[in-house]
């Protein structure tokens, strides 16, 4: 292949970057620019010490780069650029639109974005810009062209950052008219956007498109629709303004990898559609070290990085050496928890461990969130674990593209959670992360390595999909999950699923109306229990017991055969989970939210039956995963527990990080880390289980 046609692949872009830095992206955002000059050499000189080899500059530095209209200063910017690079370290660098500066707000005041009750953000935070503002758009772009023209051929130019974590939605004019033209371009006519958003209700008939807005603060509630057209819309239209960048980038640097940071369980955007425009997906992640199981979410956050570029590898963009100081208590990480949840990350598939940031700031909003180096400098617990953890990832530079191939797919959509979360439908607090953290907890636990797909993924790869509360299914993502299951596959689906087509209208004639045949069950009403607390109970076909509680539904049997009944409240006696075999495959349906020790049991039953096995039998709370590829397999045990665990980890392998062969039964310390490098068997095994 060529050079010129494998820059264009993103692959590429990424093992070129990992080729340049050695193996495994380390280090973090720095901003010289809040620090007087001598800080810088000791800041490189420390750099050093901690085996950093990559820093993120100028996220926030749109006011030091152009210090008035057209005014342009970078002689900074390239001292520290030359800096690093006679140091070694490279850079990954940002264009700085999340912050426009003071002068351009004064210039054009309704860049601020606009709430949707019509007030104004003031200015004084950051990410203060309604996208859609042509100005904001042009000064932007601008600045992008002119950081491409300045650095594409600097030699410490490693990868582009754009923006910071792109999410800021406005209500105001300039919002009106792109929302116009979007939904112009979607619907054609305008009696379409009427059909589809159902304006007959409540009257809300538009005669003219300039009648058409933003949703902003209706005075009661207002159109799900509309409102859920508007979700998809900001998504898009952030979306283009990346695009815009990366295409300048892109020209100047065809061979650099172009990305943006991404938020942990993060609403406004759809990663899907991101993801596929960026050369790898990147997280920004800040479990909680008050919440005892927090890795669990993070490990949801890290499978679906993994997968929203089909299993390539991905980029910790951010994370915390210790507290942040966004929470009500900011609690700082125990010893030695940084390195498990870099390992993690590393386990679950991400090439870097990068951390907002380098050093802790001395003012301004953040002063009080971790760094590498903190305030007491560099003669702490804090910047020994960073130096310690930095000399370990050089040892481990081969994982660098290997990949995690999966047989779980769990069902993961932007378009469900913006419908689900609506308001006004059966219950006011349904949360969709949390119907997908529950069904994924059970695969986590059992070190099932899951996927996530998107209802437009090829599905032929999974033995197991599970649908987590897959509200809105298009006629075409229901159709695929009909051929997958007709054609042999195996499926779970719980309450929630299915209701709602395209539109964000009811699938009528019973629910989960696009699921009806494939589940061979059909459900007349919505039960959700009305107290929290409130839980019924059921008993199973094969004279067990469980219980229910916050969701139940009216479900009848069709075709399907009933794996639990009712056993309490006014559904007693009718069926509340089914499995229905269809073609070749088989469909289970959980009506009601399910105790977590049956959902437990249903899921492994689901799994052994599509003959999948867990990478290694491990104590609760062990994670082990696996990372194959270029001839090497890597098998990654975690202790998340406070205590030591025993794990057998059968004929093991050697240990990357000491060289010890490790064999049998080994006692990992609390928070401790095993990373092996199996033997050529293992990997063959490994690959066979696949
Ligand atoms: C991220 C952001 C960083 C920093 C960090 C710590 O969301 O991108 O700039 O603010 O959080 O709070």
């Amino acid at each position: 292949m060529t050079s010129e046609r494998s820059a264009s692949i993103p692959e590429h872009r990424l093992k070129r970057l990992h080729e340049r830095l050695g193996g495994i992206a380390y280090g973090g955002d720095y901003n010289p620019e809040q620090w007087p000059r001598e800080v810088w050499d000791e800041d490189v000189r420390l750099m050093k010490d901690a085996g950093v080899n990559l820093v993120t500059l100028a996220v926030f530095s749109w006011s030091r780069l152009e210090t008035a209209d057209g005014v342009y200063d970078f002689g900074w910017l390239d001292h520290i650029m030359d800096l690093l690079q006679a140091n070694d370290i490279g850079v990954d660098l940002a264009t700085p639109d999340a912050v426009p500066p003071a002068w351009l707000i004064a210039q054009y005041p309704d860049i601020l974005p606009v709430r949707a009750d019509g007030s104004t953000f003031g200015f004084g935070s950051r990410q203060h810009f309604d996208v859609s503002h042509p100005a904001y758009r042009q000064k932007s772009l601008a600045m992008a062209e002119k950081m491409g023209e300045r650095y594409a051929a600097h030699p410490a130019l490693c990868m582009w950052h754009v923006n910071n974590e792109y999410g800021p939605v406005s209500y105001g004019p300039h919002a009106d008219r792109a929302f116009r033209e979007w939904l112009q371009a979607k619907y054609r006519n305008l009696e379409d956007l009427n059909q589809a958003w159902s304006t007959d209700v409540w009257g809300q008939r538009y005669s003219d498109w300039s009648q058409v807005n933003a949703p902003a603060q209706p005075r009661t509630w207002s159109n799900p629709s509309r409102r859920l057209d508007y979700h998809r819309f900001t998504s898009d239209s952030m979306l283009e303004h990346y695009k815009a960048e990366r295409d300048i980038l892109r020209r100047h640097t065809p061979d650099l990898p172009i990305v943006t940071n991404f938020m942990r369980f993060y609403k406004n955007n759809d990663y899907w559609a991101w993801a596929a425009e960026e050369d790898a997906a990147a997280l920004d992640i800040y479990p909680d070290p008050r919440e005892a199981d927090a890795h669990v979410a993070a490990a949801l956050n890290f499978d679906l990085m993994r997968s929203l570029r089909k299993g390539q590898p991905w980029l910790v963009m951010e994370q915390a050496t210790g507290a942040v100081s966004q929470w009500s208590v900011n609690v700082s990480k125990p010893p030695g928890k940084m390195r498990l949840g870099s390992y993690q990350a590393i386990a679950q598939g991400a090439d870097s461990i990068l951390f907002f940031q380098w050093r802790q700031a001395r003012g301004g909003t953040e002063r009080f969130h971790s760094g590498m180096v903190n305030h007491a400098g560099p003669n702490t617990r804090v910047f020994r674990e960073v130096c310690d953890l930095g000399q370990e990832l050089k040892k481990l530079g081969a994982i660098t593209g290997t990949t995690s191939p999966a047989k779980v797919a769990l069902v993961f959509v932007w378009d469900c959670w913006w419908s689900l979360e609506l308001g006004n439908s059966p219950r006011s607090d349904l949360n969709y992360a949390q119907e997908v953290l529950r069904l994924y907890r059970p695969f986590f636990d059992a070190n099932i390595t899951v996927d996530f797909v998107n209802t437009t993924s090829d599905l032929s790869q999974y033995s197991l999909v599970v649908l987590p509360a897959t509200y809105l299914l298009t006629d075409q993502g229901a159709q695929r999950i009909e051929d997958y299951v007709a054609g042999g596959g195996h499926l779970v689906a719980s309450y929630l699923s299915g209701i709602v087509d395209q539109d964000n209208s009811i699938r009528l004639g019973g629910y989960p109306g696009a699921l009806r045949k494939v589940l061979g069950a059909w459900s007349e009403e919505m039960h959700p229990l009305a107290d929290a607390g409130e839980a019924v109970k059921l008993s199973t076909a094969d004279g067990g017991t469980a219980s229910a509680d916050y969701w139940t539904e009216h479900l009848h049997a069709t075709t399907a055969d009933v794996v639990a009944r009712y056993a309490s409240g006014r559904l007693a006696g009718s069926p509340a989970v089914t499995r229905n075999r269809f073609g070749r495959g088989t469909a289970v349906y959980l009506s009601a939210r399910v105790d977590g020790t049956f959902l437990e049991e249903l899921l492994s039953v689901a799994w052994t039956a599509a003959g999948i096995r867990p990478d290694l039998e491990a104590p609760l709370g062990v994670q082990v995963r696996r990372r194959t590829g270029h001839g090497r397999s890597y098998l990654l045990v975690l202790n998340h527990n406070d205590a030591p665990a025993r794990v057998d980890v059968g004929a093991g392998g050697t240990d990357s990080l000491t060289g010890a062969a490790v064999t049998g039964t080994v006692e990992l310390a609390a928070n401790g880390v095993l990373v092996l490098e199996e033997t050529s068997l293992e990997i063959a095994a490994a690959e066979i289980g696949r």
